[in-house]
């Protein structure tokens, strides 16, 4: 497949003509959209003893990069500012291809304390357990902590930019300055904060990883992940946790996520502005025991994600809690019409899920999270007045 010829390269277009050009591979038919491409085989080249086994480029098997892949990865390289991209089968796969290729047994890393439930259980069970490294956990928020916390066998510091599910904001320029002085790789998840709401890559990251399956695809139908960086930390992931571990996308997940992605920077800016006005309705609501949101100015790290944000917003995400214990909060996620009790975050649909106060997970959470449980709600793409009429009717519904 002929590339077509990028109208990326320039680095002067703005985010959102990127989101529309970045990445475009044009074929035979000149088609403007790259053609999905479902071969998993290709027809191969004369001399075929010249194919590696670790190559990464479309034309030869698709667990060694499809078409629809190279596409997406080529998107999301630009727009989060990186030299190169791997897309993988999910967000999961890619903080696995992240860990598995870049840590090896004997490594410490240090890990925030508050991450996703995944990345918490590979560093409290699976990779401590069966492969020998160990990890730290320590309050991001706190440069000391985190310095005190890095060991000469320290080889990854892993964040999130915005915590899930406590929207806890990491410096990711100050965490960055104490892992490199260390000798080691900053690795943020960026899933709460996608392009271009926020490029980490720009305060010293080293790696960037996404749930594609969240703001990126947008549409609450396909799942993938990716990490971005300098093409010398991206190559091995490909050859090693892509090629020979396997967890590739699939064409056609990939082609669903490029689609996606066109409307990002739009899609985003809605979020961010609707996400600001249910924040500040909820935290004016006598009913409501807290509201985390970054945006707030209680918020503990409301000045770095301000200068961090550079004024573009404060995320889509926030966590709360109805005071009225756990029966309180069922009754007000029963009463809702609008806004969807369900996983994932960053579809079209508002989704609110409820976690209960106690467990191992929170026992890093702040103080209300674990006197209150909280509910994670991910604003989506309604109108915002509906979202503040559900909301308020279903808060009505929750003191009966
Ligand atoms: C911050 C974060 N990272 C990674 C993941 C994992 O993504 P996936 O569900 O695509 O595997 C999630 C999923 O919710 C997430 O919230």
């Amino acid at each position: 497949m002929a590339e077509r010829p990028d109208r990326t390269d320039s680095g002067t277009l703005a985010e959102a003509s990127l989101a529309v050009h970045g990445g475009k591979l044009l074929d035979s038919t000149r088609a403007l959209r790259t053609p999905l491409v479902m071969s998993n085989s290709y027809e191969l080249p004369e001399d075929p003893s010249e194919i590696s086994w670790s190559a990464t480029a479309p034309g030869l098997y698709t667990r060694n990069t499809g078409v629809n892949q190279l596409a997406l990865e080529r998107k999301l390289a630009a727009l989060e500012g990186g030299e190169e991209a791997v897309a993988l089968a999910s967000g999961v796969a890619a903080l696995h291809a992240v860990f598995f290729t870049h840590v090896s047994a004997g490594d410490h890393v240090v890990v925030s304390d508050v991450v996703y439930e995944a990345t918490w259980r590979l560093w409290t069970e699976l990779l401590p357990r069966r492969y020998g490294i160990r990890a730290t956990f320590v309050d991001i928020s706190d440069p000391d902590a985190v310095r005190a916390a890095m060991r000469p066998e320290t080889r990854l510091v892993c964040v999130e930019a915005i915590a899930n599910p406590t929207t806890k904001v990491t410096d990711v320029a100050a965490v960055a300055e104490i892992a490199h002085a260390a000798g080691a790789l900053l690795m943020v998840d960026s899933t709460f904060t996608p392009p271009p709401f926020y490029q980490p890559l720009a305060d010293g990251a080293d790696l960037v990883v996404h749930s594609l399956t969240k703001y990126i695809n947008g549409h609450g139908d396909a799942m993938g992940g990716a990490v971005i960086g300098r093409s010398e930390l991206i190559e091995p992931i490909k050859a090693d946790a892509m090629v020979d571990v396997g967890g590739v996308i699939s064409p056609f997940n990939a082609w669903m996520i490029e689609r996606g992605s066109v409307t990002l920077p739009l899609r985003l800016r809605q979020h961010l502005s609707s996400a600001e006005r249910v924040a500040a309705f909820l935290d004016a609501d006598p009913r409501v025991a807290f509201v985390a949101y970054p945006g707030l100015e209680s918020h503990p790290e409301h000045g770095i994600a301000r200068r961090q944000f550079g004024g573009r917003g404060y995320g889509g995400m926030l966590a709360f809690a109805i005071d009225g214990g756990p029966e309180a909060q069922n009754r007000f996620v029963a009463h809702l019409r609008l806004i969807t009790s369900g996983f994932s975050l960053g579809h079209d649909d508002s989704l609110i899920v409820h976690t209960a106060a106690d467990g191992p997970r929170t026992a890093t959470y702040p103080e209300e999270f674990r006197r209150y449980g909280h509910l994670r709600l991910s604003v989506g793409l309604e109108d915002p007045d509906d979202l503040l009429a559900d909301l308020a009717a279903a808060l009505e519904a929750s003191e009966v």
